[in-house]
């Protein structure tokens, strides 16, 4: 199987990125990052870039047209696909446009639910049941793309933010690799 180059953006500390490195080290696995993106100079999941000898690009979100030479970066270095692990902005409307290639992002919820930010504090003050991560296609609407895969799981009684995000992110290691081969494995 012929590998797709991708390209993981990112904002945070970069545990779905570790996961998505050591995945496609596994032949059958659809994609393999050859590029990595981050907003945060200080991200730590940086030290992944290095640890595992990938190229990485640091973006300045506040500067005029920084989209574009992200964009041109990707492009130069054949990205065919590109996944959001805790990229914590959103992407402009014209880079969504302009890329014509799969965006995919991973989300702390059961979409459509609990969109945007402070997923878990908003979960907790509605007294949800159930809650999960939910992976989809990214495009001009916040958290609003197709849906590839959701997992989920029953909240505790005694469950807070903490233990909601130690517990989610759990399921998301397994949903993100999941859902990439879903999307991208057959040929
Ligand atoms: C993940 O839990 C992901 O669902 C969330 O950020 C975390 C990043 O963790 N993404 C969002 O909230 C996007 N709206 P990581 O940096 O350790 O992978």
């Amino acid at each position: 199987m012929v590998k797709k180059r991708a390209c993981v953006f990112i904002s945070g500390k970069g545990t779905n990125l570790n996961t998505l490195i050591k995945r496609s080290r596994d032949n059958s696995f659809p994609i393999k990052v050859e590029l990595i993106i981050s907003n945060k100079k200080n991200a730590k999941g940086l030290m992944y870039a290095k640890k595992f000898a990938i190229p990485f690009l640091i973006i300045n979100t506040s500067k005029k047209n920084y989209d574009l030479k992200a964009l041109n970066e990707i492009t130069k270095r054949n990205i065919s696909v590109i996944c959001l692990a805790g990229y914590m902005k959103i992407l402009p409307k014209n880079f969504i446009r302009s890329f014509k290639k799969p965006i995919i992002n991973i989300h702390p919820s059961l979409l459509p639910k609990f969109k945007g930010i402070n997923t878990y504090k908003r979960i907790i003050e509605n007294k949800e049941k159930m809650t999960g991560c939910t992976v989809h296609l990214v495009n001009e609407n916040l958290d609003s793309g197709k849906i590839i895969l959701k997992k989920s799981f029953k909240i505790e009684p005694y469950d807070n933010e903490k233990t909601l995000k130690i517990k989610t992110q759990k399921v998301e290691y397994k949903s993100y690799p999941e859902a990439l081969i879903k999307l991208l494995g057959k040929y």
